[in-house]
């Protein structure tokens, strides 16, 4: 299990997010986090996984992952591969990627099997309690109309935080991560002290002109 609290980064498919520029943001946040000792995770699109993996020492998770075994399948990744690449997990039901619950289910318990962690993301409070049965290592809430916007959940929505983490810990004990908006330290102060145990951050960080800046800005916030 990683650290907590942890910040992770989701590359996601922006044209910063991928291939060399997704190498040297990766690079950039593993020397934030020895720096500053801080848990940091990256989320990356599959082709660029290994390579990233090969060349940093902060957990690299798939941002998605099908739920088949190995076999007659087309244009699917599985976890399985995830682990034969050394891979340290995945987001699984990212609001990007909605899935339906049993391959959530699926997701999680191969998770589990080859001792990869596993994110799960929950649009909302409701959505989170009902994941927390599926026990999945974390589980992230964010509301889905906050994504890529500029209010971040910590300041529209932090009663939702609250409620996600209410629901969650009524069944089970995971740690909620919250996301969607998450842009500086101020962000992020306010979703710890409401209970969460880190962030999931996008756009603020891969879309940035200097993302050392506001990752050590994020950074800030978690201390
Ligand atoms: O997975 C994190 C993401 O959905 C949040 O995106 O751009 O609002 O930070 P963003």
């Amino acid at each position: 299990m990683w650290k907590t609290p942890v910040l992770i980064v989701n590359f996601k498919l922006y044209a910063s997010g991928v291939g060399e520029s997704a190498l040297k943001l990766a690079r950039i946040l593993d020397k934030i986090h020895q720096e500053r000792e801080i848990s940091v995770v990256v989320a990356v699109n599959p082709l660029d996984a290994y390579r990233i993996k090969k060349e940093v020492s902060i957990p690299v998770i798939l941002q998605h992952a099908d739920a088949v075994d190995f076999g007659a399948h087309t244009g699917r990744i599985n976890v399985d591969l995830a682990k034969e690449y050394n891979l340290d997990g995945l987001l699984i039901n990212h609001s990007e990627r909605t899935l339906k619950i049993e391959d959530i289910d699926f997701l999680i318990q191969k998770s589990k099997e080859l001792d990869l962690i596993s994110v799960v993301c929950a649009n909302n409070f409701r959505v989170a309690g009902a994941l927390a049965f599926l026990e999945p290592n974390f589980i992230a809430m964010e509301p889905p109309e906050l994504i890529g916007g500029d209010i971040s959940v910590s300041t529209a929505r932090p009663e939702a935080i609250v409620e996600t983490i209410e629901a969650v810990k009524s069944v089970r004990s995971i740690p909620v991560l919250v996301g969607a908006g998450i842009k500086n330290g101020e962000d992020v102060k306010k979703a710890i002290e409401l209970g969460a145990e880190g962030v999931l951050v996008a756009s603020g960080v891969v879309k940035a002109k200097d993302p050392e800046r506001v990752v050590n800005d994020l950074v800030d916030g978690m201390m």
